[in-house]
């Protein structure tokens, strides 16, 4: 049995049959027997709260034992409950027990062993029951308990989630914020500049999601290709206007440098400083002949490699008005030396089929522009400013931008632009 001691009451209106019961139990330490001649004196006794069984005879004079019993019940449903009866009222206390009334019954008159038994089996049912209540009890309070915990932790992880995506938006936005102004500043710097970087991203950007799977490498392509050439902001005309063949020798010295310049500009910006090597080596030879650092193949940051390629590429087709097609055979040409094999191969794939299309270039109004259409010539508003640079590619941003613009649009809201 769980408990160490348990408590028995007897009520028999027989001193007799009491005094029995207590003989019965003298060597049985961990029962206490009490005994009660009638109701009133049982219910007392019950009140006391000490009683774990009760067993009465049928027989008593003020109401029966099952009676009696029916009113332990109603005050102390807890406590086990027993019936002494005669073979004549074994059937209907038959009925008791499988009314739930009583737990058991014991007829008279009994065996004292059998007795012991019964008494004995009723209370480990007792004290089973009361381990049940006690650990369920424990089981409530500890999920409650627990939930309260769970929901604090909730409240207080989704506080520091709410927090970090705060922090990232912020530091998202910045980060989008300077890249805008660097482009702005480098598309006022030189016509050709802005449009050239734009582009230059683009490419960059559809070549990478075919050569890596992770996005954030991806998106590094993106942002270096964007502020690949910013080491040419200020940087004279020619350096634009001429192949690299017919530079001065000064004017040699200084587009090599423009790499360097671009590096440092871009380390001093703490939240683009993980850019500034691949700004830095996007002049660098395949064949390890390129500048400022002579690096070879795979020493060369996979974003620099691909970078060369499509800002080639671009001056190719925006500056000397190559076909995408006649491009990429030039590009191919150069192959061994200039370009990684590789992603070049990948890069001719998706121009072919991307790039190539578009060739016809037209006027259309504000409202028709398309997503894919590309700007022919730099879009001005009439007091002069620049809204977007030649070459930009139109998209739902731009097409946002250029409506809410329209009004002012130099140009009687035209817009020149090749189209696919
Ligand atoms: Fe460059």
């Amino acid at each position: 049995m769980a408990k160490n001691r348990y408590s028995v009451l007897f009520v028999d209106n027989d001193q007799g049959f009491l005094s029995a019961f207590r003989r019965l139990f003298l060597n049985e330490p961990e029962i206490e027997i009490f005994t009660a001649q009638n109701s009133k004196e049982a219910l007392e006794s019950l009140s006391r709260g000490v009683i774990d069984l009760v067993a009465a005879d049928q027989q008593l004079e003020e109401m029966s034992g099952a009676e009696f019993l029916r009113l332990a019940k109603e005050n102390h449903p807890d406590v086990l409950r027993m019936l002494l009866v005669t073979a004549a009222e074994v059937e209907a206390a038959v009925r008791l027990v499988n009314s739930g009334e009583l737990y058991r019954f014991l007829a008279k008159p009994w065996n004292e062993e059998e007795l012991k038994i019964t008494i004995k089996k009723g209370l480990e049912h007792r004290a089973l029951e009361r381990e049940r209540e006690r650990l369920s009890e424990q089981i409530k309070s500890l999920d409650g308990g627990l939930k309260q915990k769970v929901q604090q932790r909730t409240i207080q992880l989704e506080k520091a989630v709410a927090r970090l995506k705060q922090m990232s938006e912020d530091r998202k936005r910045n980060f989008q914020d300077t890249l805008v102004l660097l482009t702005q500043i480098m598309a006022c710097s030189n016509r050709f500049l802005g449009g050239h970087s734009k582009r230059v991203a683009e490419l960059s950007r559809m070549t990478a999601e075919k050569l890596v799977d992770n996005q954030d490498e991806v998106e590094m392509v993106y942002f270096g290709a964007l502020l690949h050439d910013i080491g040419l902001v200020g940087a004279p005309d020619t350096l634009f206007s001429k192949d690299a063949e017919q530079f001065t020798a000064r004017e040699n010295k200084a587009f090599r440098k423009h790499p360097l310049i671009g590096e440092v500009i871009i380390g001093n910006v703490h939240n683009l400083k993980r850019l500034s090597k691949i700004i830095r080596s996007h002049h660098e030879d395949f064949s390890g002949r390129g500048f400022p650092d002579g690096l070879h193949a795979g020493d060369i940051p996979l974003s620099s490699r691909v970078i060369r390629i499509a800002s080639d590429y671009d001056h190719l087709c925006f500056r000397k008005g190559r076909s995408a097609g006649e491009a990429c055979s030039l590009l191919k040409r150069g192959s061994a030396d200039l370009y990684d094999p590789r992603i070049l191969n990948v890069f001719c794939n998706l121009t072919g089929s991307v790039m190539q299309k578009q060739t016809s270039v037209k006027l259309v109004s504000a409202g028709s522009l398309e997503p894919g259409m590309v700007l022919d010539e730099d879009l001005f508003l009439k007091n002069g400013l620049l809204l977007l640079p030649h070459g930009s590619i139109i998209d739902s941003q731009t097409i946002k931008k250029i409506s809410a613009f329209s009004s002012l649009l130099d140009n009687a809201k035209l817009v020149q632009v090749a189209v696919q």
